[in-house]
C-alpha cells in the first residue's frame, strides 16, 4: 500500500506542485484548501503524514494540526511556512509538528522531508506495538501459564481492565487470586494511581471499619491522630478487597452503604467525603453458600459480583505444569544458593498427575523443597515431597505384593501412558507437538506409543 499524503493550502498553485510531485514518487494525495476540510479530511482519510500550511484563511497550521491529532494521535505533520519565520517553525516542532520546509521549497527538499516523516511514522508505530506489547508482559508479569484455561482468564482480565467495574474473583486458595487482581489493576487506565489491599480476614472486628473509611483525631479512645482509611488511600485507584468472605456482617453494611454511595464518612467525622475508586474483591469461600447460612449479605453480594472471574485449580490446567515449574526454578535459584536447571521427564510426570490441593501455592513449595534437595542441578522423583511422589491408592492395590522394583516399573509405565495420553488429546492428536510437549523426540514418542498399544 502506498503511503498516503494530506496537503492543505490555500494556493491552488502550490496544491498542485505538491500533488504532481509526491505523485510521481508514488505516494497518494488528497488536496484541500483549508484547515476545516484538512481536519475532516484527516479522519477519513487516515493520511500518513500532513502537510500543512501554516498561513490559511480559516486557521493556521498548528492550529489544524492540535484538531487533526486530537482525533488521530499519531499524526505526522509538517508545516509549511513564510520564508524566514524560523522562530515560528521551531515553535510548530516544540507544540508536535515533525519538521517544517519553507517556502519556496526546493522539490528534492520536500520529497526527502516527506520520506523522512514517514520513516519516522512507521518507526514510532513500530515502538508503539513493542511498548504495548512489552508493558502486557509485564504487568502479566509472574502469570505464568499457557493453559487454555489460563488464557481464557487473561482475556477477562484484558478486557474488564478497561473498565471501572467491579470484579469479583473467585477460586481456590492459592490459584493465583492476587496475581489476577494485580493484573486487573496493572492494565487498567488506573495503573499510574495506588493499589489499595485490605485483607478482609486478618483484621480485629473492632479495627475494620477505621480501616475501612478512616477515623477523625479524638473519635474514639485511640485515636491520637486523624486515619485515612483505605476508601480514601485508594482514591483514583483501585481497592482490592482479598478475603472478603471473612468480612463480618456488621463491616458488610457499612461497606455496601460506601459502594452504593461512593463516599465514606471518617469514624467521628460529619462530611461524607467522595471517592473514585475500582473495587476488586476476591475470596476462596462459597459466597452463595454464605449467602444461605445468613453469614454474607446478598445484596452486597449483588454489588460485588458484577464482573466474576474464575480461577480454576491446578489441577483444571495441568499443561501450566512444566512451564511453571521452569519459572520457579528460575525465580529460586539465586534466592536459594543453588543452580538446578531442570527436572527430569519422570518427575514432571509426578508434578503433572498429582492433584495439588493447594494448587500454585503449593507446587512452588514443592519445588524449592525439592531445589534445597537437589544433588546434581537437576530435581529427579526422589527429590518431590512424598505426597507428589505417591502412587495413586489403586495401582498400588493393584501391584500388592511385587517386589518394589517391579512396583515402579509397572507405576511409572501407567504413570506414563495416561501422560502420553493426556498429551496427544490435549495436541489434537499431533505427534510433533507431543513430543515437544513431553519434551521427547518424535522417534521415542513413536516407540512409547507402540509400547503401549496407543
Ligand atoms: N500463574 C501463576 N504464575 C506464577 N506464579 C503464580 C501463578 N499463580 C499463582 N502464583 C504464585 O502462587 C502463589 C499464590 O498466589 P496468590 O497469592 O495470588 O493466590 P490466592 O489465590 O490469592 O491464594 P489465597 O486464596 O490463599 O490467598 C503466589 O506466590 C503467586 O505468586
Ligand atoms: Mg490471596
Amino acid at each position: 500500500m502506498s503511503a498516503r499524503i494530506l496537503i492543505a493550502d490555500d494556493e491552488a498553485k502550490i496544491r498542485k506542485v505538491m500533488s504532481l510531485l509526491l505523485r510521481s514518487e508514488g505516494y497518494e494525495t488528497l488536496a484541500v484548501e483549508n484547515g476545516a476540510a484538512a481536519v475532516r479530511e484527516a479522519t477519513r482519510f487516515q493520511p500518513d503524514v500532513a502537510l500543512l500550511d501554516q498561513q490559511m484563511p480559516d486557521m493556521t497550521g498548528m492550529e489544524a494540526l492540535k484538531q487533526i491529532k486530537s482525533g488521530l494521535p499519531g499524526a505526522v505533520a509538517i508545516i509549511v511556512t513564510a520564508h524566514g519565520s524560523v522562530s515560528l517553525a521551531v515553535n510548530a516542532i516544540k507544540e508536535g509538528a515533525y519538521d517544517f520546509i519553507e517556502k519556496p521549497f526546493d522539490n528534492d527538499q520536500l520529497l526527502l522531508t516527506v520520506r523522512r516523516a514517514l520513516d519516522y511514522k512507521s518507526l514510532s508505530g513500530e515502538l508503539h506495538q513493542l511498548k504495548k506489547r512489552f508493558d502486557e508482559t509485564l504487568s502479566f508479569g509472574q502469570i505464568i501459564g499457557s493453559s487454555a484455561q489460563l488464557q481464557q482468564v487473561m482475556a477477562q482480565v484484558r478486557k474488564v481492565a478497561a473498565t471501572s467495574v467491579t470484579v469479583l474473583i473467585l477460586g481456590e486458595s492459592g490459584t493465583g487470586k492476587e496475581l489476577v487482581a494485580r493484573s486487573v489493576h496493572n492494565l487498567s487506565p488506573r495503573s499510574d494511581r495506588p493499589l489499595v489491599t485490605l485483607n478482609c480476614g486478618a483484621i480485629p472486628l473492632t479495627l475494620i471499619e477505621s480501616e475501612l473509611f478512616g477515623h477523625e483525631k479524638g473519635a474514639f479512645t485511640d485515636a491520637k491522630e486523624a486515619h485515612q482509611g483505605v476508601f480514601e488511600q485508594a482514591d483514583g485507584g483501585t481497592l482490592f478487597l482479598d478475603e472478603i468472605g471473612e468480612l463480618p456482617l456488621e463491616a458488610q453494611v457499612k461497606l455496601l452503604r460506601a459502594l452504593e454511595t461512593r463516599s465514606i464518612t471518617r469514624i467521628g467525622g460529619k462530611k461524607p467525603i467522595a471517592v473514585d475508586i475500582r473495587i476488586i474483591a476476591a475470596t476462596n469461600r462459597n459466597l452463595e453458600e454464605k449467602v444461605r447460612q445468613g453469614a454474607f449479605r446478598l445484596d452486597l453480594l449483588y454489588r460485588l459480583n458484577v464482573f466474576t472471574i474464575h480461577v480454576p485449580p491446578l489441577r483444571e490446567r495441568r499443561d501450566d505444569i512444566p512451564l511453571l515449574a521452569d519459572y520457579f526454578l528460575a525465580k529460586y535459584n539465586k534466592a536459594l544458593g543453588v543452580n538446578v536447571t531442570g527436572v527430569t521427564r519422570q518427575a514432571i510426570g509426578k508434578l503433572m498427575q498429582y492433584g495439588w490441593p493447594g494448587n500454585i501455592r503449593d507446587l512452588e513449595n514443592a519445588l524449592q523443597s525439592a531445589m534445597i534437595l537437589s544433588q546434581n542441578g537437576v530435581i529427579d522423583v526422589a527429590q518431590l515431597p512424598m505426597r507428589v511422589r505417591g502412587y495413586p491408592a489403586s495401582i498400588e492395590t493393584e501391584l500388592l505384593g511385587d517386589d518394589e522394583a517391579s512396583v515402579i516399573r509397572k507405576a511409572h509405565a501407567t504413570a506414563e501412558k495416561t501422560l502420553i495420553e493426556e498429551t496427544l488429546k490435549r495436541c489434537g492428536y499431533s505427534r510433533t507437538a507431543t513430543a515437544e510437549a513431553l519434551r521427547i523426540s518424535r522417534k521415542t514418542l513413536f516407540n512409547k506409543m507402540k509400547k503401549y498399544g496407543l
